[in-house]
């Protein structure tokens, strides 16, 4: 595998790979990780991932100063996917001193975690782009995990015209069904235990929104469950899953999408409801 570190680096091992599958990360790499480079594998290109801490998708209450890094961890597990190119740029690549540009998406970008989280979006619209034009893949992957994220990324994508397919990668649970995510580190053990009921929740609110029960009555049933679990609740909601808009009843493509706060770890998931 090679490690690039600056620009020279970089240009050098992308002439020399040709068509690339890209998988971007902030490291702390995780199963549902590996699972996005098996998929980029699994389209027969060499697969080149990134490992970069993003200063500006994180909020200043936010934990950018003690998120997960572990380099030399990351790098093996990269190495024993399959990955032909690791991408390590510094800040000072990313982010130049005389850098003026960043991108601003609407319409997606706008509720959920855009709301809880101002500027965030931005900060993962930019970067994201920043490595789009650095790699030049042919096709990027992205967990569904962060599914706001992953549709927030496709509109900048068909928007500005970027010649990359976005590939979407179903979310990896543990065997209880939490989500992985490089944040369940931050879980004390009762925590870890109680973590499950988000995706629980989830389940039976869209068993019971696809058997034909009112919503909002469904959701403030999902709310409480989760409450119940020891969770404070930020959203659980039924959106549609392209634009991100607030459904009332059941749409088509429809997701049921939520964040709760487990301690200090705020937790996402989303399951797909039709
Ligand atoms: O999902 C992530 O890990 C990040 O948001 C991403 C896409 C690597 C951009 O920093």
């Amino acid at each position: 595998m090679i490690i690039a570190r600056t620009l020279p680096e970089l240009n050098a091992a992308r002439e020399a790979l040709g068509p690339l599958g890209f998988v971007p990360t902030m490291g702390a790499l995780h199963q549902g990780h590996l699972a996005l480079v098996a998929a980029a594998g699994a389209a027969g290109k060499a697969v080149a991932a990134s490992i970069f801490v993003n200063p500006t998708q994180f909020g200043p209450k936010d934990d950018f100063a003690r998120y997960p890094r572990d380099e030399a961890g990351d790098l093996a597990k990269l190495e024993s996917a399959g990955c032909a190119l690791a991408w390590l740029p510094g800040v000072d690549i990313m982010y130049p001193p005389h850098g003026a540009s960043s991108i601003h998406v609407a319409g997606p970008a706008l509720h959920w975690e855009g709301a809880a989280r101002p500027g965030h979006f931005a900060g993962v619209a930019t970067v994201v782009a920043k490595l789009f034009g650095q790699i030049r893949p042919e096709a990027a992957y992205f967990g569904e995990k962060d599914w706001q994220q992953v549709q927030v990324v496709s509109r900048m994508v068909a928007d500005l015209h970027l010649p990359v397919c976005i590939v979407p990668v179903p979310t990896v649970r543990e065997p209880d069904g939490l989500a992985m995510s490089s944040r369940n580190a931050y879980l004390t053990a009762p925590e870890r235990k109680a973590a499950p009921a988000l995706h629980t929740a989830l389940q039976h609110a869209v068993r019971d929104i696809i058997a034909g029960k009112e919503v909002a009555a469904t959701l403030h049933h999902a709310r409480q469950e989760v409450a119940l679990a020891g969770m404070v609740p930020d959203y659980i909601a039924l959106v549609h899953a392209e634009t991100l808009e607030p459904a009332a009843a059941l749409v088509r493509p429809a997701r049921l999408i939520a964040a709760a706060k487990l301690g200090h770890v705020r937790l996402l998931d989303n399951v797909p409801a039709g």
